[in-house]
Protein backbone atom coordinates (compact mmCIF):
# COMPACT_ATOMS: atom_id res chain seq x y z
CA UNK A 1 0.00 0.00 0.00
CA UNK A 2 0.95 3.53 -0.88
CA UNK A 3 1.86 6.42 1.97
CA UNK A 4 1.20 9.58 1.55
CA UNK A 5 3.95 11.53 1.96
CA UNK A 6 3.97 15.20 3.32
CA UNK A 7 4.81 16.73 -0.36
CA UNK A 8 1.60 15.47 -1.95
CA UNK A 9 3.02 12.51 -3.67
CA UNK A 10 2.36 8.66 -2.64
CA UNK A 11 5.60 6.92 -2.56
CA UNK A 12 4.03 4.67 -5.60
CA UNK A 13 3.35 7.92 -7.82
CA UNK A 14 5.19 7.15 -11.18
CA UNK A 15 7.74 9.75 -12.18
CA UNK A 16 8.05 9.46 -16.27
CA UNK A 17 9.35 11.55 -19.01
CA UNK A 18 7.50 11.54 -22.50
CA UNK A 19 8.50 11.25 -26.20
CA UNK A 20 6.86 10.12 -29.69
CA UNK A 21 8.01 7.87 -32.40
CA UNK A 22 8.09 10.52 -35.23
CA UNK A 23 9.52 13.27 -32.83
CA UNK A 24 12.37 11.14 -31.90
CA UNK A 25 13.43 8.18 -33.88
CA UNK A 26 14.83 9.05 -37.23
CA UNK A 27 15.58 6.25 -39.60
CA UNK A 28 12.17 6.50 -41.44
CA UNK A 29 13.85 4.13 -44.30
CA UNK A 30 15.20 1.65 -41.77
CA UNK A 31 13.77 -1.87 -41.70
CA UNK A 32 10.78 -1.85 -43.91
CA UNK A 33 9.30 1.11 -42.59
CA UNK A 34 6.22 2.28 -44.16
CA UNK A 35 5.70 6.18 -44.95
CA UNK A 36 3.91 7.97 -42.77
CA UNK A 37 1.36 11.01 -43.26
CA UNK A 38 3.92 13.15 -41.64
CA UNK A 39 6.92 11.85 -44.19
CA UNK A 40 4.59 13.50 -47.08
CA UNK A 41 3.10 16.26 -45.22
CA UNK A 42 7.32 17.45 -44.56
CA UNK A 43 8.01 17.07 -48.07
CA UNK A 44 6.14 20.06 -48.84
CA UNK A 45 7.64 23.05 -48.92
CA UNK A 46 5.43 25.76 -46.18
CA UNK A 47 4.32 22.59 -44.59
CA UNK A 48 6.95 22.65 -41.71
CA UNK A 49 9.31 25.49 -40.91
CA UNK A 50 12.91 25.59 -42.34
CA UNK A 51 11.74 22.27 -44.04
CA UNK A 52 12.61 20.70 -41.39
CA UNK A 53 11.30 16.81 -41.01
CA UNK A 54 11.33 13.78 -38.56
CA UNK A 55 13.95 12.02 -41.03
CA UNK A 56 16.85 11.76 -38.35
CA UNK A 57 15.03 13.74 -35.66
CA UNK A 58 16.86 12.28 -32.06
CA UNK A 59 18.28 8.91 -33.69
CA UNK A 60 16.62 7.56 -31.20
CA UNK A 61 16.01 4.65 -33.05
CA UNK A 62 20.00 3.81 -32.57
CA UNK A 63 20.93 5.23 -29.14
CA UNK A 64 17.92 4.25 -27.60
CA UNK A 65 20.30 2.37 -25.14
CA UNK A 66 22.30 6.09 -24.17
CA UNK A 67 18.81 7.36 -24.02
CA UNK A 68 18.00 4.64 -20.98
CA UNK A 69 20.84 5.65 -19.63
CA UNK A 70 19.70 9.46 -19.72
CA UNK A 71 16.72 7.92 -17.95
CA UNK A 72 18.53 5.79 -15.08
CA UNK A 73 20.09 8.83 -14.21
CA UNK A 74 17.27 11.15 -13.43
CA UNK A 75 15.87 7.90 -11.79
CA UNK A 76 12.68 7.31 -13.62
CA UNK A 77 9.97 5.01 -12.66
CA UNK A 78 8.67 4.99 -15.92
CA UNK A 79 8.96 6.39 -19.75
CA UNK A 80 5.84 7.18 -22.48
CA UNK A 81 7.24 6.22 -26.13
CA UNK A 82 4.84 5.12 -28.97
CA UNK A 83 4.70 2.97 -31.73
CA UNK A 84 4.93 4.44 -34.95
CA UNK A 85 2.31 2.07 -36.83
CA UNK A 86 4.19 2.48 -40.35
CA UNK A 87 7.11 -0.12 -39.00
CA UNK A 88 4.75 -2.56 -37.68
CA UNK A 89 2.53 -2.52 -41.03
CA UNK A 90 3.78 0.00 -43.98
CA UNK A 91 0.59 -0.92 -45.39
CA UNK A 92 -1.15 0.52 -42.79
CA UNK A 93 -3.00 -2.91 -42.73
CA UNK A 94 -1.90 -6.56 -44.36
CA UNK A 95 1.33 -7.97 -43.69
CA UNK A 96 3.34 -7.33 -40.10
CA UNK A 97 6.80 -6.66 -40.73
CA UNK A 98 8.37 -8.23 -38.02
CA UNK A 99 11.67 -6.42 -37.77
CA UNK A 100 9.61 -2.81 -37.23
CA UNK A 101 8.42 -4.82 -34.03
CA UNK A 102 11.55 -6.10 -33.27
CA UNK A 103 12.84 -2.22 -32.65
CA UNK A 104 10.13 -1.97 -29.68
CA UNK A 105 10.73 -5.38 -28.50
CA UNK A 106 14.61 -4.49 -27.65
CA UNK A 107 13.56 -1.11 -26.35
CA UNK A 108 10.92 -2.84 -23.94
CA UNK A 109 13.31 -5.42 -22.94
CA UNK A 110 15.98 -2.39 -22.52
CA UNK A 111 13.71 -0.71 -20.31
CA UNK A 112 12.30 -3.15 -18.29
CA UNK A 113 15.95 -4.09 -17.54
CA UNK A 114 16.29 -1.37 -16.02
CA UNK A 115 13.41 -1.28 -13.91
CA UNK A 116 11.38 1.44 -16.26
CA UNK A 117 8.28 0.79 -17.07
CA UNK A 118 7.47 1.06 -20.49
CA UNK A 119 4.35 3.39 -20.75
CA UNK A 120 3.24 2.99 -25.11
CA UNK A 121 1.09 5.20 -26.47
CA UNK A 122 -0.31 3.29 -30.02
CA UNK A 123 -1.12 5.97 -31.74
CA UNK A 124 0.83 9.43 -31.83
CA UNK A 125 -0.35 10.67 -35.49
CA UNK A 126 2.07 8.97 -37.87
CA UNK A 127 -0.56 7.24 -39.71
CA UNK A 128 0.45 5.29 -42.65
CA UNK A 129 0.55 6.55 -46.20
CA UNK A 130 -1.73 3.87 -47.63
CA UNK A 131 -4.58 4.44 -44.98
CA UNK A 132 -4.68 8.48 -45.73
CA UNK A 133 -4.68 8.07 -49.45
CA UNK A 134 -7.97 5.58 -48.80
CA UNK A 135 -9.48 8.34 -47.13
CA UNK A 136 -7.75 8.63 -43.67
CA UNK A 137 -9.87 8.87 -40.26
CA UNK A 138 -12.40 10.39 -41.80
CA UNK A 139 -13.36 7.08 -43.23
CA UNK A 140 -14.56 3.91 -40.83
CA UNK A 141 -11.94 1.36 -42.32
CA UNK A 142 -9.22 3.22 -40.83
CA UNK A 143 -10.42 2.77 -37.47
CA UNK A 144 -11.26 -1.01 -38.31
CA UNK A 145 -7.43 -1.15 -39.65
CA UNK A 146 -6.46 0.31 -36.31
CA UNK A 147 -7.48 -2.73 -34.02
CA UNK A 148 -5.77 -5.13 -36.74
CA UNK A 149 -2.54 -3.04 -36.29
CA UNK A 150 -3.12 -3.22 -31.73
CA UNK A 151 -3.60 -6.81 -31.95
CA UNK A 152 -0.90 -7.26 -33.73
CA UNK A 153 1.59 -5.03 -31.27
CA UNK A 154 -0.28 -6.56 -28.26
CA UNK A 155 0.53 -10.30 -29.98
CA UNK A 156 4.05 -9.20 -29.68
CA UNK A 157 4.51 -7.03 -26.35
CA UNK A 158 1.14 -8.05 -24.20
CA UNK A 159 2.90 -10.00 -22.48
CA UNK A 160 5.63 -7.26 -21.04
CA UNK A 161 3.41 -4.12 -21.27
CA UNK A 162 1.24 -3.35 -18.26
CA UNK A 163 -0.20 0.41 -19.31
CA UNK A 164 -1.42 0.67 -22.59
CA UNK A 165 -2.55 4.33 -24.17
CA UNK A 166 -4.50 4.06 -27.15
CA UNK A 167 -4.75 7.45 -28.30
CA UNK A 168 -2.54 10.79 -28.25
CA UNK A 169 -4.67 13.88 -28.27
CA UNK A 170 -7.27 12.68 -30.57
CA UNK A 171 -8.72 16.56 -30.50
CA UNK A 172 -5.35 17.72 -32.33
CA UNK A 173 -5.18 14.81 -35.21
CA UNK A 174 -9.32 15.89 -36.02
CA UNK A 175 -8.79 19.60 -35.65
CA UNK A 176 -5.18 20.05 -36.93
CA UNK A 177 -4.70 17.36 -39.21
CA UNK A 178 -8.43 17.65 -40.83
CA UNK A 179 -9.63 21.03 -40.11
CA UNK A 180 -7.35 23.72 -40.03
CA UNK A 181 -4.62 21.66 -41.81
CA UNK A 182 -1.90 22.73 -39.94
CA UNK A 183 -0.71 19.26 -39.21
CA UNK A 184 -0.49 16.22 -41.91
CA UNK A 185 -2.17 15.10 -43.77
CA UNK A 186 -2.84 19.03 -44.23
CA UNK A 187 -6.50 18.74 -44.78
CA UNK A 188 -8.88 22.13 -44.53
CA UNK A 189 -12.43 20.52 -43.80
CA UNK A 190 -14.72 21.10 -41.14
CA UNK A 191 -16.70 18.04 -41.73
CA UNK A 192 -13.48 15.82 -42.49
CA UNK A 193 -12.64 16.66 -38.77
CA UNK A 194 -15.76 16.20 -37.22
CA UNK A 195 -15.73 12.35 -38.81
CA UNK A 196 -11.83 11.94 -37.76
CA UNK A 197 -13.07 12.74 -34.07
CA UNK A 198 -15.64 9.91 -33.97
CA UNK A 199 -13.64 7.44 -36.06
CA UNK A 200 -11.14 8.05 -33.76
CA UNK A 201 -12.87 7.69 -30.53
CA UNK A 202 -14.84 4.77 -32.12
CA UNK A 203 -10.75 2.80 -32.90
CA UNK A 204 -10.17 3.74 -28.97
CA UNK A 205 -12.91 1.61 -28.02
CA UNK A 206 -12.60 -1.12 -30.12
CA UNK A 207 -8.43 -1.26 -29.24
CA UNK A 208 -9.53 -1.35 -25.71
CA UNK A 209 -11.26 -4.16 -26.19
CA UNK A 210 -8.79 -5.83 -28.46
CA UNK A 211 -6.10 -5.34 -26.14
CA UNK A 212 -8.26 -6.78 -23.20
CA UNK A 213 -9.16 -9.76 -25.00
CA UNK A 214 -5.43 -10.47 -25.40
CA UNK A 215 -4.22 -8.84 -22.34
CA UNK A 216 -6.71 -9.47 -19.55
CA UNK A 217 -4.78 -7.85 -16.52
CA UNK A 218 -3.35 -4.37 -18.55
CA UNK A 219 -4.67 -1.01 -17.97
CA UNK A 220 -5.94 0.45 -20.75
CA UNK A 221 -6.13 4.32 -21.12
CA UNK A 222 -6.27 7.25 -23.68
CA UNK A 223 -4.80 10.57 -23.81
CA UNK A 224 -6.34 13.64 -24.19
CA UNK A 225 -4.95 17.17 -24.55
CA UNK A 226 -7.43 19.15 -22.12
CA UNK A 227 -7.18 22.72 -20.62
CA UNK A 228 -9.41 24.84 -18.06
CA UNK A 229 -11.13 27.50 -19.97
CA UNK A 230 -11.96 31.10 -18.32
CA UNK A 231 -14.19 33.14 -19.38
CA UNK A 232 -12.62 37.08 -19.26
CA UNK A 233 -16.05 38.24 -17.36
CA UNK A 234 -18.53 37.12 -15.48
CA UNK A 235 -20.98 38.65 -18.27
CA UNK A 236 -23.86 35.89 -19.62
CA UNK A 237 -21.91 36.07 -23.07
CA UNK A 238 -18.92 34.98 -21.84
CA UNK A 239 -19.68 32.34 -20.12
CA UNK A 240 -21.30 31.10 -22.81
CA UNK A 241 -18.35 31.77 -24.90
CA UNK A 242 -16.44 30.08 -22.77
CA UNK A 243 -18.56 26.92 -22.11
CA UNK A 244 -18.33 26.79 -25.95
CA UNK A 245 -14.64 26.58 -26.26
CA UNK A 246 -15.12 23.91 -23.57
CA UNK A 247 -17.18 21.75 -25.36
CA UNK A 248 -15.17 21.89 -28.55
CA UNK A 249 -11.89 21.38 -26.63
CA UNK A 250 -12.49 19.06 -23.94
CA UNK A 251 -16.47 17.96 -23.41
CA UNK A 252 -16.63 16.80 -27.35
CA UNK A 253 -13.86 13.98 -25.73
CA UNK A 254 -14.66 13.51 -22.51
CA UNK A 255 -18.67 13.02 -22.73
CA UNK A 256 -18.33 10.09 -24.84
CA UNK A 257 -15.91 8.47 -23.37
CA UNK A 258 -17.38 8.45 -19.89
CA UNK A 259 -21.32 8.83 -20.89
CA UNK A 260 -21.25 7.62 -23.61
CA UNK A 261 -23.13 10.22 -25.85
CA UNK A 262 -21.90 13.76 -27.33
CA UNK A 263 -22.38 16.97 -25.81
CA UNK A 264 -26.45 17.90 -26.25
CA UNK A 265 -25.28 21.59 -27.14
CA UNK A 266 -23.03 20.36 -29.64
CA UNK A 267 -24.60 18.24 -31.28
CA UNK A 268 -26.81 21.02 -33.74
CA UNK A 269 -23.73 22.50 -34.56
CA UNK A 270 -21.84 19.18 -35.29
CA UNK A 271 -25.17 17.76 -36.89
CA UNK A 272 -23.00 15.94 -39.29
CA UNK A 273 -21.72 13.72 -36.85
CA UNK A 274 -25.14 12.08 -36.00
CA UNK A 275 -25.18 9.66 -39.25
CA UNK A 276 -21.87 8.52 -39.02
CA UNK A 277 -22.77 7.00 -35.47
CA UNK A 278 -23.98 3.33 -36.09
CA UNK A 279 -25.60 1.12 -33.44
CA UNK A 280 -23.08 0.29 -30.67
CA UNK A 281 -20.42 2.95 -31.36
CA UNK A 282 -21.57 4.85 -28.13
CA UNK A 283 -20.97 1.61 -25.92
CA UNK A 284 -17.95 1.02 -27.46
CA UNK A 285 -16.22 4.54 -27.12
CA UNK A 286 -18.01 4.47 -23.63
CA UNK A 287 -15.46 0.83 -22.52
CA UNK A 288 -14.73 1.36 -19.33
CA UNK A 289 -11.15 3.09 -18.79
CA UNK A 290 -8.51 1.77 -16.33
CA UNK A 291 -6.96 5.57 -16.60
CA UNK A 292 -7.19 8.85 -18.36
CA UNK A 293 -4.24 10.12 -19.69
CA UNK A 294 -4.10 14.48 -19.92
CA UNK A 295 -1.66 16.61 -21.27
CA UNK A 296 -1.70 20.16 -20.35
CA UNK A 297 0.54 22.92 -20.68
CA UNK A 298 -2.06 26.24 -20.47
CA UNK A 299 -5.13 27.43 -19.79
CA UNK A 300 -7.69 29.59 -21.97
CA UNK A 301 -9.19 33.07 -21.49
CA UNK A 302 -12.37 33.50 -23.74
CA UNK A 303 -14.56 36.34 -24.80
CA UNK A 304 -17.67 36.65 -26.67
CA UNK A 305 -17.00 38.30 -29.94
CA UNK A 306 -19.42 38.77 -33.06
CA UNK A 307 -17.94 36.43 -35.15
CA UNK A 308 -17.34 33.57 -32.03
CA UNK A 309 -15.53 32.87 -28.51
CA UNK A 310 -11.94 34.90 -28.96
CA UNK A 311 -9.08 34.26 -27.28
CA UNK A 312 -7.47 36.69 -24.86
CA UNK A 313 -4.04 37.41 -24.35
CA UNK A 314 -3.02 38.48 -21.19
CA UNK A 315 -0.18 41.65 -21.52
CA UNK A 316 0.89 41.06 -18.01
CA UNK A 317 1.33 37.02 -17.99
CA UNK A 318 4.27 35.06 -18.92
CA UNK A 319 4.06 33.50 -22.30
CA UNK A 320 6.58 30.12 -23.33
CA UNK A 321 7.92 30.06 -26.82
CA UNK A 322 4.65 28.58 -28.28
CA UNK A 323 2.78 31.40 -26.95
CA UNK A 324 1.27 29.21 -24.17
CA UNK A 325 0.48 31.01 -21.24
CA UNK A 326 2.22 29.75 -18.21
CA UNK A 327 -0.42 29.02 -15.60
CA UNK A 328 -0.69 26.66 -13.29
CA UNK A 329 -3.74 27.42 -11.12
CA UNK A 330 -5.23 26.01 -15.07
CA UNK A 331 -4.00 22.76 -14.42
CA UNK A 332 -5.01 22.33 -10.57
CA UNK A 333 -8.64 23.21 -11.66
CA UNK A 334 -8.51 20.93 -14.66
CA UNK A 335 -7.54 18.04 -12.43
CA UNK A 336 -10.51 18.76 -9.85
CA UNK A 337 -13.09 19.15 -12.26
CA UNK A 338 -12.16 16.12 -14.20
CA UNK A 339 -11.96 14.09 -10.93
CA UNK A 340 -15.36 15.64 -9.94
CA UNK A 341 -17.51 15.38 -13.27
CA UNK A 342 -16.02 11.83 -14.84
CA UNK A 343 -14.65 10.27 -11.91
CA UNK A 344 -11.69 8.77 -14.00
CA UNK A 345 -10.04 5.69 -11.65
CA UNK A 346 -6.98 7.04 -12.64
CA UNK A 347 -5.39 10.24 -13.71
CA UNK A 348 -1.58 9.99 -15.64
CA UNK A 349 -0.31 13.73 -16.81
CA UNK A 350 1.31 12.47 -19.56
CA UNK A 351 2.44 15.38 -20.87
CA UNK A 352 3.58 18.57 -19.08
CA UNK A 353 6.12 21.30 -19.98
CA UNK A 354 7.27 24.45 -21.74
CA UNK A 355 9.94 25.63 -24.66
CA UNK A 356 12.22 28.17 -24.20
CA UNK A 357 14.90 29.61 -25.69
CA UNK A 358 17.41 27.75 -24.85
CA UNK A 359 21.64 27.86 -25.30
CA UNK A 360 24.44 26.11 -24.90
CA UNK A 361 26.76 28.34 -23.05
CA UNK A 362 30.85 28.46 -22.85
CA UNK A 363 30.77 26.46 -20.05
CA UNK A 364 28.94 23.82 -22.28
CA UNK A 365 25.96 23.71 -19.59
CA UNK A 366 22.53 24.82 -20.48
CA UNK A 367 20.89 27.19 -18.30
CA UNK A 368 17.19 26.99 -17.94
CA UNK A 369 15.34 28.06 -14.88
CA UNK A 370 12.54 29.48 -16.74
CA UNK A 371 11.81 25.82 -17.54
CA UNK A 372 12.57 24.37 -13.81
CA UNK A 373 10.46 27.19 -12.27
CA UNK A 374 7.46 25.78 -15.05
CA UNK A 375 7.71 22.21 -14.08
CA UNK A 376 7.95 22.78 -10.33
CA UNK A 377 4.96 25.22 -10.18
CA UNK A 378 2.85 22.61 -12.56
CA UNK A 379 3.65 20.19 -10.10
CA UNK A 380 2.83 22.03 -6.83
CA UNK A 381 -1.04 22.26 -8.54
CA UNK A 382 -0.76 18.43 -8.82
CA UNK A 383 -0.18 17.89 -5.30
CA UNK A 384 -2.87 20.56 -4.33
CA UNK A 385 -5.21 18.62 -7.10
CA UNK A 386 -4.42 15.33 -4.97
CA UNK A 387 -4.87 16.63 -1.75
CA UNK A 388 -8.42 17.82 -3.21
CA UNK A 389 -9.32 14.19 -4.32
CA UNK A 390 -7.98 14.06 -8.13
CA UNK A 391 -7.08 10.43 -8.94
CA UNK A 392 -3.36 11.87 -10.11
CA UNK A 393 -0.92 8.58 -10.17
CA UNK A 394 1.74 9.47 -12.28
CA UNK A 395 3.80 13.10 -13.96
CA UNK A 396 5.75 12.81 -17.50
CA UNK A 397 7.55 15.57 -18.29
CA UNK A 398 7.49 16.87 -22.11
CA UNK A 399 10.19 15.84 -23.26
CA UNK A 400 12.64 14.08 -22.23
CA UNK A 401 15.02 15.15 -25.21
CA UNK A 402 14.30 18.54 -27.08
CA UNK A 403 12.66 17.11 -30.60
CA UNK A 404 10.80 17.47 -33.61
CA UNK A 405 8.19 19.58 -33.01
CA UNK A 406 5.46 19.24 -35.67
CA UNK A 407 5.10 22.11 -37.89
CA UNK A 408 7.24 23.98 -35.48
CA UNK A 409 9.95 21.61 -36.93
CA UNK A 410 13.44 21.57 -34.64
CA UNK A 411 12.99 25.64 -33.46
CA UNK A 412 11.22 25.10 -30.29
CA UNK A 413 12.75 23.11 -27.87
CA UNK A 414 10.89 21.25 -24.90
CA UNK A 415 13.68 18.79 -23.36
CA UNK A 416 14.85 18.84 -20.01
CA UNK A 417 18.26 17.01 -22.17
CA UNK A 418 19.20 19.65 -25.14
CA UNK A 419 20.28 17.67 -28.31
CA UNK A 420 23.11 19.16 -30.93
CA UNK A 421 21.42 18.59 -33.99
CA UNK A 422 24.45 18.40 -36.51
CA UNK A 423 26.59 16.03 -33.62
CA UNK A 424 23.09 14.31 -32.08
CA UNK A 425 25.16 14.86 -28.76
CA UNK A 426 22.78 14.74 -25.44
CA UNK A 427 23.66 17.72 -22.60
CA UNK A 428 21.26 17.50 -19.67
CA UNK A 429 20.16 21.10 -19.18
CA UNK A 430 19.57 22.48 -15.49
CA UNK A 431 16.08 21.53 -15.40
CA UNK A 432 17.14 17.55 -16.15
CA UNK A 433 19.25 18.02 -12.43
CA UNK A 434 16.59 19.99 -10.82
CA UNK A 435 13.69 17.08 -12.00
CA UNK A 436 16.32 14.53 -10.89
CA UNK A 437 17.03 15.51 -7.41
CA UNK A 438 13.39 16.24 -7.14
CA UNK A 439 12.62 12.82 -7.81
CA UNK A 440 15.02 11.49 -5.37
CA UNK A 441 13.70 13.99 -2.56
CA UNK A 442 10.37 11.87 -2.51
CA UNK A 443 12.20 8.87 -2.42
CA UNK A 444 14.20 9.71 0.20
CA UNK A 445 11.23 11.10 2.61
CA UNK A 446 10.39 9.23 5.89
CA UNK A 447 7.41 6.70 5.97
CA UNK A 448 4.82 8.58 7.86
CA UNK A 449 2.97 5.17 9.18
CA UNK A 450 5.89 2.43 10.17
CA UNK A 451 4.98 -0.91 9.12
CA UNK A 452 4.95 -2.56 12.87
CA UNK A 453 7.20 -5.84 11.62
CA UNK A 454 7.60 -9.00 14.35
C1 LIG B 1 1.40 17.92 -27.62
C2 LIG B 1 1.87 16.71 -28.38
C3 LIG B 1 3.34 16.43 -28.28
C4 LIG B 1 4.16 17.70 -28.26
C5 LIG B 1 3.62 18.69 -27.27
C6 LIG B 1 4.39 19.97 -27.17
O1 LIG B 1 0.26 18.42 -28.21
O2 LIG B 1 1.18 15.56 -27.96
O3 LIG B 1 3.70 15.55 -29.30
O4 LIG B 1 4.26 18.21 -29.52
O5 LIG B 1 2.29 18.98 -27.57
Amino acid sequence: MSTASGNGFARDFVWGAATASYQIEGAVHEDGRGESVWDRFCAIPGNVRNGDSGENACDFYHRYREDIGLMRELGLDAFRFSIAWPRVLPDGRGAVNEAGLDFYDRLVDELLAHDIEPFPTLFHWDTPQPLEDAGGWPERPTAEAFVAYVEAVVARLGDRIRYWTTHNEPAVVAGNGYGNGDHAPGRRNERDAIAASHHLLLSHGWAAEAIRRAAPDAQVGITLNLFHVYPASGSPEDEAAAWQVDGEANRWFLDPLFSGSYPADLLERNAIVAPLVQDGDLDAIATPLDFLGINNYHRAVVSAAPDGPRGIHDPDAQYTEMGWEVYPDGLYRLLVRVAAEYAPPAIYVMENGAAFPDVRVHDGRVRDPERTAYIASYLESVARAIADGAPVKGYFVWSLLDNFEWAHGYSKRFGIVYVDYPTLERVPKDSFYWYRDFIASRRDLPRLSPIATG
